[in-house]
């Protein structure tokens, strides 16, 4: 395969202009460790030069003309090949290895080490590599023999303290390139005797998102169940790898703002801001307008934020992607920031997307105090989640909501990690009738006559009588949420359908269900108020609030 060697020669220029010889390179890819082993096996530079690599699983082996094998040491002074046995510990890897670095010019490759992240395995064994990694990083000898050290992992982070990882050269390895994956592929389908029934750019662009590790899985799966590369098949492992993994959740949006009544100055205002530069990037750069990067929407429960998210996905046309923050949270320490990561780089690789955090007061709220080990992670969770919003060249457009932007950590908030911050409060009369309309399935024409549609219960009443009974509820429900409306809506639909002896809903079935189900507006006076006044403190644009007043 052609070597995309681009990261591997930016990190050994790093290594030249940092003075460390210790490069992280932050990658789960397997097939980038093979083309790193490639890379150094042809390179001028380094192809006469001795080659070790360690390996929680293996031990230390050195690399002999493309084949590994184990390195052993003598007990006694003579060698005895009865007494000689493998170096299979970090301690005494890395104790080796010490002295050849310096003499020659010397690779060693740091792999898997992740296992040795903490409360897996005592701290002294983490405290020998730091300390080793240290000295080895600052080492002139080192710098000058030409010796290198690489630490291969998913998340350096775990595996080493703050201050090993500042002595360090990081280079992050891109994820494949389409010309890679289409290589991949290439070679995989002449291997296999594959012929293509369709492009293969096809092939190329829906398996975006996968390692080439991943990718060569799936292609093999695919042909041994199908005997051929399945466009079909191949698309639906992908989903169940990608979910799998159950941190990112693509979601195919179905409904746009056509299902979300009232908020049209919401609506317009996204609209304006957000939808039109997705879908007109050309123009957004002729006038100098940045691209979208991310909103917050906050307000009461049940006023559609999660249904604003996803309808905007839908208008912007752009892929919804849920990122499951309830299963970030790790079963041990070190987990959460793994698994942050991968879904960060799972998102990107999607991009542009829409990527959806919801609850986000969940993982965003002001830091605590506490030491413990919980908060720490909720901590790193939020660290991690800020450098990724702070990243010019993130390009996903991140929606986020809240309940309570109260106690969202006031990072979250400064400017440049959201665009916007959009409350959505309770539904004003306009919009309390328009939800009322939609959840029992009616639309209107043109001149606002009613249509009903196929979710329209039978109704047993004539247009006048519907008009009549909705213009009632709409005043009967002030203070209630779009959830709540779409809740009375169901239940009146429940009540009709125990009424044996009815053949309609009527007015009577709504009429029951509000009085089964009523929310005193005085009850919620207090709440009104509050989130009012939270849209109040914490919206950009007096032109909006304006309209809001208007609309709710
Ligand atoms: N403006 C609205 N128009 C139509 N339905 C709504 C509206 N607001 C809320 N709903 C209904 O309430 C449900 C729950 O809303 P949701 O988006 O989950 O609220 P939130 O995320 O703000 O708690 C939605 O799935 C939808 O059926
Ligand atoms: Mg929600």
């Amino acid at each position: 395969m052609e070597l995309d060697t681009s990261w591997i020669n930016s990190a050994l220029e790093k290594r030249q202009s940092n003075y460390s010889s210790v490069i992280c390179f932050e990658s789960n890819d397997p097939v980038r460790l093979k083309q790193l082993r490639q890379y150094l096996a042809s390179h001028e530079d380094y192809k006469r030069v001795e080659v070790y690599s360690f390996d929680p699983w293996k031990g230390l082996e050195t690399e002999v003309r493309g084949r590994r094998i184990p390195v052993t040491e003598s007990k006694t002074k003579e060698w005895d090949p009865s007494q000689a046995y493998p170096i299979a510990s970090v301690d005494a890897a890395l104790t080796h290895m010490d002295g050849k670095l310096k003499r020659n010019k010397t690779l060693f490759l740091l792999l898997n080490l992740d296992i040795l992240r903490s409360g897996q395995l005592p701290d002294e064994r983490q405290r020998t590599l730091w300390a080793c990694l240290q000295s080895w990083a600052l080492d002139s000898e080192i710098l000058a023999s030409g010796s290198c050290v690489f630490l291969i992992s998913e998340d350096a982070s775990l595996v080493l303290d703050e201050a090993t990882l500042n002595l360090c050269v990081f280079q992050k390895v891109p994820p494949p390139s389409d010309k890679e994956r289409l290589q991949l592929i290439d070679r995989l389908s002449a291997e296999c005797g594959v012929k293509l029934t369709y492009p293969i750019e096809t092939l190329v662009i829906a398996t975006r998102g996968l390692t080439l590790y991943q990718l060569e899985g799936i292609l093999l799966e695919s042909y041994h169940a199908t005997g051929t590369f399945d466009i079909k098949r191949i698309k639906q492992l992908k989903t169940e790898f990608i979910q799998r993994s159950e941190l990112v959740e693509i979601v195919e949006p179905e409904w746009g703002f056509e299902r979300i009544g009232g908020y049209e100055a919401v609506k317009k205002f996204v609209t304006e801001n957000i939808i039109n530069c997705i879908k007109d990037p050309a123009r957004a750069q002729k006038f100098g307008v940045p691209l979208p990067r991310g909103v917050i929407l906050f307000g009461p429960p049940g006023t559609g934020k999660t249904l604003f998210a996803r309808a905007l996905a839908k208008e912007a046309n752009l892929p919804f992607i849920n990122l499951k923050t309830e299963n970030l949270y790790g079963m041990y320490l070190g987990e959460t920031g793994r698994r942050f990561s991968e879904a960060i780089r799972l998102s990107e690789q999607h991009s542009p997307a829409i990527v959806f955090v919801d609850e986000m007061d969940k993982f965003g709220q002001r830091r605590g105090t506490a030491a413990d080990g919980a908060s720490e992670e909720t901590r790193r969770a939020l660290n991690q989640l800020l450098e990724w919003l702070g990243d010019q060249n993130r390009k996903s457009i991140i929606v986020g909501t809240t309940n309570r932007i109260e106690d969202l950590d006031p990072a979250l908030k400064r400017a440049g990690r959201f665009d916007y911050k959009i409350p959505l409060l309770y539904p004003g009369e306009k919009a309390r009738r328009r939800i009322l309309e939609i959840h029992l399935g009616i639309d209107r024409d043109n001149q606002g006559r009613l249509l009903k549609g196929r979710n329209t219960p039978p109704l047993g009443m004539n247009d006048a009588a519907l008009e009549k009974v909705l213009d009632e509820l709409t005043q009967m429900t002030r203070g209630y949420s779009g959830a709540e409306l779409e809740l009375l809506v169901i239940r009146a639909r429940r009540i009709a359908f125990n009424d044996r002896n009815a053949n309609y809903m009527t007015s009577d079935h709504l009429m029951k269900a509000f009085r089964d189900y009523t929310i005193e507006e005085s009850d919620r006076k207090g709440e009104i108020e509050f989130y009012y006044k939270q849209a109040e403190s914490n919206t950009d644009s007096q032109a909006f609030l304006e309209e809001l007043r208007k609309d709710v």
